[in-house]
């Protein structure tokens, strides 16, 4: 059951789909402040507390505080409070159980046991809000309550399962043939690389350099012809430039954010100055929307949606009130304050809140402070493109993912987990994300595999590629500057080959697993406290996932480490795969136990009672085989599989 209450005049964000009528009785085990802002409840000592979609940390959110403000933070460290997405929805697993979703679109803080571990305080930044709590006999079936209440998730094509490649510094058409090659030389699998900044005429967007690509469409179909696609990134600035149409038809018709004194605010991007589509007035999403024609036009199928917190470098008001204040500085002899002090100028440059609160969207000719709607822009931003794509392309499916995001923009596109690091904590980091933004409906995503940021090495990649293969977006992206890390720039690339055919082999399962996920409104990736709710044992264990209904992996995330312990919550056939066909099937009894995984092999746990079906490796989803299956696993029961987003096939167990 859902109740809904709702406090002030909330903005219609569009989160949610349904209309409920208000609730009457508060619940007895949520306390509301009297001015409306905070709720508060006791956590019992065992309590879990799921949810909160990207966000640092553990599965279970508690000892911690978490802020929902999309920001613009390649650091993803435990110290953080916020990263790209804003997802209000939790679900406490304790004595009383129950989900709850706050649709607000600026600041929410969840204090969740940081003060007082047997507490959960959330403040709401103005009283203006709907809070939805749902109540259900079990989790999943909260999990389902509230994905129907906020609409069923968007769906990706199926090539998008592919492995994909992608790097800041593909500079030029030469560029990417050499990437394609590299992976076609060394028979690793591939079906789309991306083209990240460096493909645009000085950061512009919806422009083609034509120095770099003399013949775009040329090279996109020559390219569709090797079964690859090509993403281009779509950057939310417009560049301010004197005969650049995007420009100049957003300025002429008001598509812009506006500063105090209604003049089209400026701000510090990549191109150097920019406007911000004010992506919040309907007229100008239609409008941003229409744009991504000139790239469909030329054969694009698949975007990502960038910098759409939005990131700010600086405000131009902003950065000339630092040049001011650092000549302050000049000729001084810098004590430890006076340095903290002109440090403190510095750094505050970037995405300064002061900046949020200086420029205002037009919702239907009403002036909103931009701070007071913040974590919809990318959210906006992304559903801009997804409406024109039906306008513009009906009958295509195209890939769609965004860096910002909010509940709602999961009907429109799916999210990729922004800047990570070449950390092994940065393994760990997605394992823990994944069921906590499937719960929120965001099903098609992944991490940058390898790591974005910093030096990746060969193991780490190894480790990488063996929890992305299991993801959606299974996508190798790295910074400009660092180590290239396509994988036949490492030595082993047999290894690598061999664990690509064998994701291959698993997408036939993991898209039906997808679909379903997003069909059923269930979670592709499930912890095992969810999975496993009568085993008290299960119930805390984090580095465990269960995928889809028939499998559950336990992937390596340390350093160095050749093994780890696994808890099987039942009897289960171990697969320890070294490629899809170089196996060995290992029954495995229920308990806790010490598995040895060598870096060239990744283990599957296939489910009591389940079957897993691999199909044959190929290099390219246009090849997938649905013909003919190896079976893994016991069943008395057919496995459903879907082949794509409508039809079914049965699989008989072996
Ligand atoms: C941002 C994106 C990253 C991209 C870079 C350059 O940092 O998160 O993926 O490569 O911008 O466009």
């Amino acid at each position: 059951m859902i109740k809904k209450f709702t406090f002030g005049t909330p903005f219609p964000t569009e989160s949610v789909v349904m209309q409920l009528p208000e609730a009457s009785a508060f619940p007895e085990y949520l306390t509301l402040s009297k001015d409306q802002t905070t709720l508060s409840a006791a956590l019992d000592s065992d309590a879990i507390v799921y949810g909160l979609g990207e966000n640092v940390r553990g599965i279970n959110k508690r000892g911690w505080k978490y802020i929902s403000n999309c920001s613009d933070d390649p650091s993803h460290s435990e110290n953080k409070n916020s990263l790209y997405g804003a997802h209000n929805f939790l679900m406490v697993d304790g004595d009383i159980s129950y989900g709850l979703f706050i649709d607000f679109p600026a600041k929410v803080t969840y204090d969740i046991g940081f003060t007082d571990l047997d507490k959960m305080t959330i403040s709401v930044e103005e009283a203006n809000y709907a809070l939805y709590i749902i109540e259900a006999d079990t989790l999943p079936s909260i999990i389902r309550e509230f994905r129907s209440l906020i609409g069923q998730s968007y769906i990706a094509p199926k090539w998008a399962f592919g492995y994909q490649q992608s790097r800041w510094g593909y500079n030029c058409e030469e560029d990417i043939r050499k990437v394609v090659k590299g992976h076609r030389d060394n028979r690793l699998p591939l079906d789309a690389v991306y083209l990240d900044i460096d493909y645009m005429e000085r950061f512009k967007d919806f422009t083609v350099d034509e120095e770099k690509f003399p013949d775009f469409p040329d090279f996109v179909s020559d390219m569709k012809k090797e079964n690859i696609h090509l993403v281009p990134i779509i950057d939310a600035g417009v560049k301010i430039e004197d005969g650049y149409d995007v420009y100049e038809e957003g300025r002429d018709h008001d598509y812009f954010c506006k500063d105090e004194n209604d003049e089209d605010f400026v701000v510090g991007v990549w191109p150097g100055r920019v406007h911000l589509p004010d992506f919040l007035n309907d007229e100008a999403r239609q409008w941003f929307g229409d744009k991504y024609k000139f790239l469909i036009d030329q054969g694009i199928d698949g975007f990502w949606n960038d910098m759409n917190e939005p990131a700010l470098f600086y405000s131009e008001k902003h950065l000339q009130e630092v040049f001011d204040k650092l000549k302050e500085f000049q000729d001084v002899n810098l004590d430890l304050y006076q340095f903290f002090a002109f440090k403190d100028v510095v750094t505050g440059i970037d995405n300064n809140p002061v900046d949020y609160e200086s420029f205002y969207h037009n919702v239907n000719g009403k002036k909103i402070r931009h701070d007071k709607v913040h974590n919809l822009y990318g959210y906006y931003m992304t559903r801009s493109a997804a409406e024109a794509f039906k306008r513009i392309a009906p009958d295509k499916n195209i890939l769609m993912f965004s860096r910002s995001s909010c509940i709602g923009m999961h009907r429109y596109s799916g999210i990729w987990t922004g800047d990570n690091s070449s950390w092994w904590s940065h393994i760990e980091l997605i394992m823990k994300m994944l069921p906590s933004l499937n719960m929120c409906g965001f099903i098609y995503t992944g991490a940058d595999t390898g790591g974005f940021g910093d030096q990746t090495t060969e193991d780490l990649m190894m480790r990488f590629i063996q929890i992305s293969m299991f993801t959606p977006l299974m996508r190798n992206h790295s910074a400009l500057g660092t180590r290239e890390q396509e994988l036949y720039q490492f030595k082993d690339i047999d290894s690598f080959r061999n664990m690509l055919g064998l994701r291959y082999a698993l997408i036939p399962y993991l898209y039906s697993e997808y679909i379903k996920a997003v069909r059923e409104n269930t979670l592709m990736f499930t912890p095992m406290g969810i999975a496993y709710p009568e085993d008290p044992a299960a119930r805390h264990i984090e580095d465990q996932l269960v995928v889809g209904e028939s499998i559950m992996i336990a992937p390596v995330y340390k350093q160095n480490a050749v093994g780890r312990y696994v808890y099987l919550p039942e009897d289960m056939t171990l697969l320890r795969f070294r490629s899809a066909d170089d196996v060995d099937v290992i029954p495995v009894e229920q308990g806790h136990q010490y598995v040895n995984v060598a870096l060239n092999e990744v283990l599957v746990f296939v489910r009591k009672d389940h079957i897993l079906p691999l199909g044959p490796v190929v290099q390219s989803t246009a090849d997938l085989d649905y013909s003919h299956f190896t079976i893994y696993g016991q069943s008395t029961s057919p496995y459903t599989m879907y082949t794509n987003e409508t039809n079914t096939i049965s699989v008989t167990p072996a």
